[in-house]
């Protein structure tokens, strides 16, 4: 029987069922990460900017991801790598104009791939114009979008900056005010007003460009106590974030109602989503920034936390999938990003740490839920070492030298062997970041069409993972059996599985299915048993 449709296309026909809510593409999407600043230069100043990504596209879509997610690309002061933003809505002349973003955003489209825009809303840039009205001004209005507090010989509290010293630095004027990151990131106070109706103004600015969503960088972060009572411990993050001994800086139960606002702002952009930055050591108040009414997910930085055991990977993931279960989100995995170590060498470096991260990367790309992929994990980049007056990162220069910092992970990226390595049109411009002298051997044209390579393997499982929809969608259960971690996930249609071997000792591993990828050469299986050589991972559909 013919149905008959509305002219708004809805059915008119009792008896036939509504159509389910198309399930949406953020909940399964791989997300890769592009850091502007080191992705591709097209004028040739030795800085990436939104043109050369915009050149780069192909190859996004060649590699099989569904968005990009684009750290900060706004006007900032420098100090920390664009999270220091001078005006929320205009582009850094470094990367382009506003026009160039919309152009990226509608090429993009056209290959299929969403562009999502890094927001950051818990402080502005010391240059920002509220700021400097209120160091000219105590008592502009302004000034209340801050945390001032009048001169005294202490600081109002014992709170810490990440980054390194107090929380809390002098105006010239002699009055304190609070920078939880360096001191050119004053924080925001999300109690006025005008804070949270500006951020709206903002979030439409870019959604009416036809971006597809935000990265909310310190979401966690924007409300602080109101009483501003010290912290009952100093900076001393668990390994998997802050704590109670953070209790008064981070976390604020009053946070919560600006994502339920954003959220329904986001309603009226279809398609349209938020994925939070939440650093809680408690995995469950993780969990609740993406409950149905706040952001869509919440970025979970569990597998890029922990060692290479398979206890401590099944528990990452078990817990994940436990707490963002709980509230119906799904999990947003991340092996990478542009704040750690890069992970060829976290897991060890050379030819084992390539190994581990190859292995790494099959098993976050079965998981259930959205991934997110950092620039350059495709090419299996190693940390690079900076020298000490090339570094730029303010955790490097604020702790006198302490701590690395993050630059090693933010090198250009290698898009050919020649002089170098493709990242600006000219080779001999100079790159905002020096670039190692062997960087050319991880190129995209070494590896594109080298079977086996890292950037094949990726892409290849990129592709299976868009052709077997269980990994993506599916209900997983974890398991360990010695060295081995099996994640099964069992879909509509089949049942997919991947086995990593986290061992010194190739595993054998029985199993009655076939092998569709595996991340090293020496995985053989034959009459139902695979054998996994140590460091390695398969992934297979089960008979
Ligand atoms: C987030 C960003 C990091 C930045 C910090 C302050 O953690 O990922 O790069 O330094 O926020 O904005
Ligand atoms: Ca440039």
């Amino acid at each position: 029987m013919a149905r008959r449709l509305s002219l708004a296309g809805l059915s008119t026909d009792p008896r036939v069922a509504p159509a389910p809510a198309p399930f949406p593409w953020w909940r399964s999407a791989v997300v890769y990460q592009v850091y502007l600043r080191s992705f591709a230069d097209s004028n040739g100043d030795g800085i990436g900017d939104l043109a050369g990504l915009r050149a780069r596209l192909p190859y996004l879509a060649w590699l099989g991801v569904d968005a990009l997610w684009i750290n900060p690309h706004y006007p900032s002061g420098g100090a920390d790598g664009g999270y220091d933003v001078v005006d929320y809505r205009a582009v850094d002349p470094d990367y382009g104009d506003v026009a160039d973003l919309e152009a990226l955003v509608d090429d993009a489209r056209r290959v299929g791939l969403r562009v999502v825009l890094d927001v950051v809303p818990n402080h502005t840039s010391d240059q920002h114009r509220w700021f400097q009205a209120a160091l000219a001004d105590p008592d502009c209005p302004e000034a209340g979008r801050y945390h001032f507090a009048p001169p005294s010989e202490e600081p109002p509290n014992n709170w810490q900056s990440l980054f390194g010293g107090p929380a809390w630095s002098r105006t010239p004027d002699g009055r304190w005010y609070l920078h939880l990151f360096a001191p050119e990131q004053p924080d925001l106070n999300w109690r006025d007003p005008e804070v949270a109706a500006d951020f709206e103004q903002t979030l439409r600015f870019w959604l009416d460009r036809g971006v597809s969503g935000f990265r909310v960088d310190v979401a966690y972060g924007l409300y602080k106590d109101a009483a501003l009572r010290d912290n009952p411990g100093f900076y001393a993050p668990t390994l998997f974030g802050h704590g109670p001994e953070q209790a008064m800086t981070w976390n604020q139960p009053e946070v919560h109602d600006v994502w339920r606002r954003w959220r329904s702002i986001c309603d009226e952009y279809p398609d349209t989503m938020l994925v939070g930055e939440v650093c809680l050591a408690d995995l469950d108040q993780v969990a609740l920034y993406s409950r149905p009414d706040e952001m869509h997910q919440a970025l979970s930085f569990r597998l890029l936390k922990s060692a290479w055991d398979p206890a401590s990977f099944a528990a990452a993931i078990s817990s994940a999938l436990d707490a963002f279960g709980t509230v119906g989100a799904p999990v947003s995995w991340v092996l990478g990003n542009h704040d750690k170590e890069r992970q060829v060498t976290r897991f060890g470096g050379g030819a084992l740490g390539r190994a581990r991260a190859r292995a790494a990367a099959l098993l976050m790309l079965a998981l259930p839920g959205s991934a997110y992929l950092y620039a350059g994990e495709e090419l299996g980049l190693p940390q690079a070492a900076v020298a000490d007056e090339a570094k730029r990162d303010p955790i490097f220069l604020r702790s006198g030298g302490a701590r690395a910092g993050r630059d090693g992970c933010r090198i250009p990226m290698p898009w050919n062997a020649t002089d170098g390595v493709g990242f600006s049109p000219d080779g001999a411009a100079e790159p905002w970041l020096p670039i190692p002298a062997d960087w050319g051997r991880y190129a995209v044209s070494r590896q594109a069409g080298r079977n086996g390579s890292t950037l094949q393997l990726y892409r290849r499982a990129l592709a299976l993972r868009k052709a077997h929809p269980a990994f993506a969608t599916g209900t997983a259960t974890v398991t360990t059996n010695g060295d081995v971690l099996t994640v099964r996930c069992a879909g509509e249609e089949e049942t997919v599985r991947c086995v990593v071997n986290m061992g010194a000792e190739t595993a054998l591993v029985s199993c009655s299915g076939t092998v569709l990828l595996s991340s090293s050469r020496r995985v053989h299986s034959a009459g139902g048993t695979v054998a996994l050589p140590p460091n390695s991972a398969v992934w297979l559909v089960e008979d």
